[in-house]
């Protein structure tokens, strides 16, 4: 083939690529038009992910029991319908430790989110700036701190696991703070991991082991091969290539299995409490007692959650516990609300049970396997929505007059 022949050869294939590429952003995005719910958006992400990733977000701990409970115990609570109320000025607009949010809704930290697609982390991270609530990003994220910072506008929340490495964590609340990451929060139900059968059955690692099923089941996903490449990263960016004589994917993750550390006590919480300047977050609490230590330790808010039904199977679903622990906490710190909510009824029912604003896991996670950033964006969308109906309907303007009067006596 002469010069001029291969030149222009290769300009059709380069014009091919992307054509092919604006028809794989163009699928999730035709597919959009027809969602109308977080589970339209589930079967989506579901159909587009590797079986194992979207387990291990779906998943739950041994029998599941409490997975299933987080979700089943909302229809306990009904609403109490009003009518011939103005309620033309509603608005969903709230604040979330002082600062305005454009809804009641925060992402919750989730590890793994740039393995459901590619740069998952930054992309969410941009949606929720976009629709104006706060994004937590995951000690076990993909990217990195600084990966995240350099691709937003704005400052983002960082979770945090207290490991066994000491050095490690101080260095990470090191790293955060120069990043400027607006809140810390906490993970103290993970000290122990409860067991979640399926991802020993799938065999769930990062980056992907290289098992014939799962070589296969990654082949019929074409649309998530494209996007996980085009990400910068496939293993956990905030460890690796910040840890002494962890070079390789294997010693990572041996790393990281020796890191959950048992002795863990409301010792580590003041400790962290006194090297992070900014406001901190305790999130795991499930019970009366520890809600009233977590207050006790000066932190600024404390999250209801059972870990999305993931860690202690048999323990009772987060929103049946949100009533009574508000009432431990009374007015005096902030309280947010975390497992089970697929939309903005759920959101009503927790606020409506003390909760100021709710954690979003699972939902905003199947809307970035769905479509990336718009999904994410959608997921918001739908709940907050949802939200926006709901109170209308229970004659309510304002997220601050969400009470228990918009619930029936049970
Ligand atoms: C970790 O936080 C997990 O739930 O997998």
């Amino acid at each position: 083939m002469i010069a001029r022949d291969k030149a222009a050869a290769g300009r059709q294939r380069s014009r091919q690529l992307n054509r092919q590429d604006a028809r794989r952003e163009q699928g999730p995005l035709r597919a959009m038009k027809r969602v109308t719910t977080i589970d339209d958006l589930r079967e989506l992400h579901r159909r587009n992910t590797p079986r194992a990733f979207f387990d291990y977000v779906d998943r739950g701990s041994y029998a599941e029991e409490t997975l299933r409970a987080n979700r089943a115990d909302f229809e306990h609570y009904k609403f109490r319908q009003k009518i011939l109320v103005d309620v033309d000025a509603r608005s969903t607009a709230t604040t979330i430790l002082g600062e305005p949010a454009a809804a009641p809704l925060i992402l919750a930290p989730v590890g793994l989110t740039g393995m459901q697609w590619g740069d998952g982390e930054i992309h969410a991270c941009r949606a929720a700036q976009k629709m104006g609530v706060p994004f937590t990003l995951s000690t076990m994220s993909i990217c990195s701190l600084e990966d995240v910072a350099a691709h937003v506008d704005k400052p983002f929340w960082f979770q945090l696991y207290v490991m066994r490495d000491r050095g490690f964590v101080k260095a990470l609340i090191e790293r955060a703070i120069a990043v400027k990451c607006s809140a810390l929060v906490l993970t103290v139900d993970l000290q122990v991991i409860g067991q979640r059968h399926q991802d020993i059955k799938n065999g769930m690692t990062v980056p992907p082991e290289l098992r014939l099923k799962n070589l296969i089941d990654i082949a019929l996903r074409p649309a998530w091969i494209a996007s996980v490449m085009r990400g910068k990263r496939r293993t956990f960016g905030n460890l690796m290539g910040h840890l002494k004589g962890v070079d390789s994917v294997k010693s990572l993750s041996q790393w990281t299995n020796s890191q959950f550390d048992p002795t863990l006590s409301w010792k580590d919480v003041d400790w962290i409490r006194s090297i992070w300047p900014g406001k901190l977050i305790i999130k795991g609490i499930l019970e009366e007692g520890d809600a009233g230590m977590a207050i006790k330790t000066g932190a600024d808010a404390i999250v209801v959650s059972n870990h999305g039904g993931r860690q202690l199977d048999g323990a009772p679903s987060a929103i049946s516990m949100l009533a009574r622990i508000a009432q431990a906490v009374g007015g005096d710190t902030e309280l947010m609300f975390d497992s089970g909510i697929r939309s903005g009824q759920d959101v009503m029912r927790a606020l409506a049970l003390g909760a100021k604003s709710c954690m979003i896991g699972r939902a905003y996670i199947y809307g970035l396997g769905a479509a990336g950033e718009a999904g994410v964006a959608k997921a918001i969308d739908i709940i907050s929505k949802e939200l926006l109906t709901t109170m209308g309907l229970c004659g309510v303007n304002r997220v601050s007059d969400i009470g228990p009067q918009v619930l029936m006596d049970m």
